[in-house]
């Protein structure tokens, strides 16, 4: 990223968590339906059910597939019995269509920022639903701050609930101990970059050397015998997933978010390789788009040619 993307970047991140700005365009009849068009080519639509039959569709080409409803940093009680609500509706639609999804969730959605142990006791709900219905959840990972609360909630479900995954961020320096710990649990690893700006003296920008920390996690992961999730655009990661035969492997996979280079997907997945697409949904769409924005600069120009063209339906790229 040239330094001028990387002050964009900087800029949209911080924008994203504007609630002002995010207000703004929501209540705006002029912005937000061509905020919407972007939004359409990363997010599948405001409803469950617009997930799920897109969801369908992948698992129809050979995909497997993630699904969210888009929300964080939920403010208030009321706000959090929702989202849980949603999430157990969500597995529910998945169970009665039939539908193998792995579902994956915020812990500050469903109340971390308002109390942690409500976040526990509503991911213990949502795990049970989702084991009778023989589904999987996955943690993902938030802000720093949140590291130490979010995986020790993780450490205390998983014990009861082998169906939950954690995400972990190659960028923290910390990730290499806490997978150290947390390869003693069973639940899935899901190995990202990371997409929050965070101090430097505890990151690792992107670079070579984050790469080289990125592949390393998953060389832990895949030496132990743990199922292990590569979630990453990165070719050059891909590549080197690839040249070590690590996706023969049964406890590792390759995902990817929907609407991100959906031709890698389909060229791992057309040579037999398991592929996990990442489908989101909801209102919640605003800090996502400026997420895929921040990390991919270019994408800036897509989502005004979507808003000018019109939106682009990812589904039929895969
Ligand atoms: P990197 O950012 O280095 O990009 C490498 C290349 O990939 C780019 O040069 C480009 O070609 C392509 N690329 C990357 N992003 C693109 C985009 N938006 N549009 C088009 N091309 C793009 N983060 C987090 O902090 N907590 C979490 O829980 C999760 N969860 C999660 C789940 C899944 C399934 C994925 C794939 C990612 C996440 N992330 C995440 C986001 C993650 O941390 C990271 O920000 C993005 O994946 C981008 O990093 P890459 O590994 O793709 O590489």
């Amino acid at each position: 990223m040239s330094s001028i993307e990387k002050h964009f970047a900087d800029a949209l991140k911080s924008i994203a968590r504007n609630l002002d700005i995010k207000e703004s365009i929501q209540q705006s009849p002029e912005l937000y339906p061509l905020f919407q068009k972007s939004a359409k080519r990363f997010v599948t639509g405001e409803s469950k059910e617009n997930a799920v039959s897109i969801g369908d569709q992948l698992i129809h080409k050979g995909y497997h597939i993630s699904l969210e409803f888009i929300g964080e940093n939920t403010k208030n009680k009321a706000e959090c019995v929702r989202a849980k609500e949603e999430f157990i509706a969500l597995i529910k639609e998945c169970g009665n269509r039939g539908i193998s999804s792995r579902i994956s969730l915020d812990l500050s959605h469903i109340g971390l920022s308002v109390n942690p142990e409500l976040a526990y006791e509503y991911l213990l709900e949502i795990a049970k639903e989702a084991q009778s219905h023989g589904l999987s959840l996955m943690i993902s990972m938030e802000e720093s701050a949140k590291t130490d609360q979010i995986l020790s909630i993780y450490k205390r479900v998983v014990s009861e609930y082998s169906n939950v995954g954690v995400t972990l961020q190659a960028q923290l320096h910390r990730t290499l101990e806490d997978l150290n710990t947390l390869l003693n649990y069973p639940g899935t690893i899901r190995i990202v970059k990371g997409a929050y700006q965070e101090p430097s003296d505890i990151c690792i920008p992107r670079s070579g050397k984050l790469d080289e920390r990125y592949i390393q996690l998953v060389d832990l992961c895949v030496k132990a015998g743990h199922q292990v999730s590569i979630a990453s655009h990165d070719e050059v990661i891909h590549k080197q997933i690839i040249e070590r035969g690590y996706l023969q492997n049964p406890n590792v996979e390759a995902e990817m978010l929907y609407g991100i280079c959906p031709e890698l997907c389909k060229q791992l997945k057309d040579e037999g390789l398991p592929v996990r697409v990442y489908l989101t949904y909801g209102v919640e769409s605003f800090l996502y788009l400026c997420h895929r924005i921040a990390e991919y600069p270019p994408n800036i120009y897509v989502a005004i040619t979507d808003m000018i063209h019109g939106e682009q339906d990812s589904t039929q790229l895969y």
